[in-house]
């Protein structure tokens, strides 16, 4: 069966469940579950230039014999080409890695800048570089003309950043992808971006590997009551919020797993309030005082917007 897919703001149509690719690269597994999800019925892929595995993506990619119109594409551009001038040239080398004439969807992967030359995931002072969001965010707006590209949207952004940024543009961004799972809901934010015709997807939907959300107990409950995993549950939980998530697994019976998802019933949904933790399991910025604005909703400190 075809996975459902959810309006973006711009009309485009994306599927509500994705494959997350971030760490799984090993050589040669990440090109055979591209293939295997394709043929369980996954459209929606979702990749980043820091990853580091585009390249592998491009080859399965091109091996497909789905239609490219059928697939639905995402990448985002790293904080080293947030220069306006960059931006485009960004998009190009992901094209090329990717092996693909357009993407379904682009995003800013985080909303502070590095300097050109600075490509690492764990920034010190020295490598940030002052770009306002909203000239990487023109530069992206204009890349919607060149037909490279079908949405844009941004990623790790919070709704202090939003809230100065929607006035501004001129093409509300289409998605906002976060971490949330059941122990970083963000209900806030969910609410203030739906509320702004902004889709959230939510990364790590099932906790990652160092968060125990498969092993929390109500979860583990909720998943004998419905006759499924933990991992369905999750997974449901977040698409009855109406967040789309891209869970990456590369075991055959998994994937299969996370495409069929369960309905929770109002009760078992309103609990899930009782086991939140704001734990999130990506922050790459938390030992950086610079960027604290990125990490907490204190707009007073976020200087680039
Ligand atoms: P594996 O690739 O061995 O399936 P997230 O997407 O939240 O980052 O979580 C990914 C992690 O969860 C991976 O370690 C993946 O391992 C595991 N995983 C993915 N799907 C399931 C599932 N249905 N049940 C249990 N673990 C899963």
């Amino acid at each position: 069966m075809p996975v459902k897919t959810i309006t973006l703001n711009n009309g485009v149509a994306m599927p509500e469940i994705g494959l997350g690719t971030w760490k799984a690269d090993e050589e040669g597994i990440l090109a055979k579950t591209i293939k295997k999800a394709v043929d369980l019925g996954y459209r929606h892929i979702d990749c980043a230039k820091i990853y580091g595995n585009q390249k592998e993506i491009g080859k399965a990619l091109s091996e497909l014999t789905v239609p490219r119109k059928d697939l639905f594409i995402v990448s985002k551009i790293w904080q080293n080409v947030h220069r306006p001038e960059l931006v485009a040239g960004a998009l190009d080398d992901i094209l090329d890695e990717l092996q693909l004439e357009y993407l379904d969807l682009l995003l800013i992967h985080w909303p502070y800048a590095q300097k050109p030359e600075s490509d690492t995931m764990n920034p010190t002072v020295d490598d940030l570089d002052n770009v306002p969001i909203m000239d990487t965010w023109r530069a992206m707006e204009a890349l919607l003309d060149s037909g490279k590209v079908r949405s844009i949207g941004v990623s790790n952004f919070n709704q202090a950043i939003l809230e100065k940024m929607i006035p501004q543009c001129r093409v509300v961004p289409a998605v906002n992808q976060v971490e949330i799972h059941p122990y970083n809901q963000a209900p806030e934010l969910v609410k203030f971006c739906q509320e702004n015709n902004i889709v959230v997807t939510g990364y790590c939907p099932l906790g990652g590997t160092k968060i125990s959300v498969m092993d929390d107990d109500f979860i583990k409950r909720v998943a004998n009551a419905h006759a499924c995993t933990p991992a369905q549950v999750a997974l449901s939980w977040s698409l009855a919020r109406g967040v789309v998530v891209i869970p990456k697994s590369t075991n055959e019976l998994r994937l299969e797993q996370n495409l069929k998802t369960v309905t929770l019933t109002s009760d078992e949904m309103r609990m899930f309030s009782k086991i939140e933790k704001h734990e999130r399991k990506v922050d790459p910025g938390r030992d950086l005082k610079e960027l604290e604005w990125v990490f907490h909703e204190d707009t007073a400190a976020c200087p680039l917007i």
